[in-house]
């Protein structure tokens, strides 16, 4: 996959991307190679689960930090926000990622029970990669593009 020319902060660039399926009668099998089916060397790996029914997690955009977010189980969705526009998806497959640019608001919520929402990072852990105060953010983004 290749971002091409899209812009970080435009909602217009985050996109599912359809990740590798090698269907067998023994059970199905996806994999991810960094820069090929997602646009970035991934850094880290991380995963929510557990999230109670009703729970809502995200609630900040990040600098300079690309992710693919991905249903491993069950079903949830992501509502990606540019500070004008927002867009919910809904993901319920494991060979289906969402494809999030740098600098968009991220909300995850519709969580269904048992699911796993494993996220493909391109940078370790960061805090000062965040934006957690939703106006902060918008500001700066604005000022940005
Ligand atoms: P946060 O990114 O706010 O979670 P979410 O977006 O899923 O709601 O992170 C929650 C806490 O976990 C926060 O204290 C930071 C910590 N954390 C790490 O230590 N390492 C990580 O890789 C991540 C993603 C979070």
């Amino acid at each position: 996959m290749n971002s091409g020319t899209s812009k970080i902060g435009e909602i217009a660039s985050c996109k599912l991307v359809r990740l590798p399926k090698i269907s067998d009668p023994r059970g199905n099998l996806t994999y991810v190679e960094g820069n090929d089916h997602v646009p970035f060397e991934i850094q880290r790996v991380y995963y929510l689960y557990d999230v109670p029914v009703g729970a809502e997690r995200g609630g900040h955009a990040h600098k300079e930090l690309h992710q693919v977010i991905i249903a491993m189980s069950g079903s949830f969705d992501v509502v990606l926000d540019d500070g004008q526009t927002k867009q919910r998806y809904h993901l319920d497959r494991p060979y289906r990622g969402l494809y999030v640019c740098p600098m968009i608001w991220r909300e995850l919520d519709n969580f269904s029970t048992g699911s796993v929402c494993m996220v493909l990072a391109s940078e370790r852990y960061d805090e000062g990669d965040y934006y957690r105060d939703y106006e902060e953010y918008v500001r700066d983004r604005d000022a940005a593009l």
